[in-house]
């Protein structure tokens, strides 16, 4: 069931792919230098979004099954896990201040340029470690009891949890940042 660690790096590339654009878009505007408001709003709100209601709850299932066999890697995953929720309050948080900016609220450019950058360096530390101590492992380590019970508890949570308005949102933010990028 590798599948489902594949789509999870599909998405870590997708992040990376937007943090470049969105540091390049919040640089452009501590420069006043013709930031792209719509852009860097569509960014924030992805962040704010996709990671939390579908990429990291798809995680936190893997990180349960996989310290239940990497014991040794035990604390080093549930640190890891835990910046879930560091990641979802900053890309909330900066969610609201591009608000306020479009908002044309007056905010302290450089304290925006810092918590820009701040998010971007922790979430490209949080992905790497994920790649190196969850999701190597996780090919290595489980079985195929274990991926068909990960299978069924994410089919539990689409069904149970997910906030689908939430989740069609950020998808066609989604679809609208990949043709954009292309572009
Ligand atoms: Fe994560
Ligand atoms: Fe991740």
């Amino acid at each position: 069931m590798t599948a489902l660690i594949e789509n999870l790096e599909a998405d870590h590339k997708r992040f990376r792919r937007y943090l470049v654009v969105f540091n390049e878009e919040v640089r452009n505007l501590a420069q006043s230098d013709g930031s792209d408001y719509v852009l860097l709003n569509q960014i924030a709100t992805y962040f704010a979004g996709y990671p939390d209601e579908l990429h990291h709850k798809e995680e936190d299932i893997i990180y349960a099954r996989l310290a239940t066999k990497a014991r040794s890697r035990r604390v080093e995953l549930r640190n890891l896990q835990q910046q879930h929720v560091e990641l979802s309050q900053r890309a909330n948080h900066f969610s609201d201040i591009v608000s306020m900016i479009l908002n044309n609220e007056q905010l302290p450019i450089d304290k925006v340029v810092e918590e820009s950058v701040a998010y971007r360096n922790i979430l490209t530390a949080h992905m790497s470690g994920e790649e190196e101590t969850l999701f190597r492992p996780a090919r290595s380590l489980l079985n195929q009891d274990d991926w068909w019970d990960i299978e069924q508890a994410i089919s539990n949570l689409y069904a149970e949890e997910i906030n689908y308005e939430k989740a069609r949102s950020v998808l066609a933010i989604e679809t609208s940042l990949d043709k954009y990028l292309k572009t």
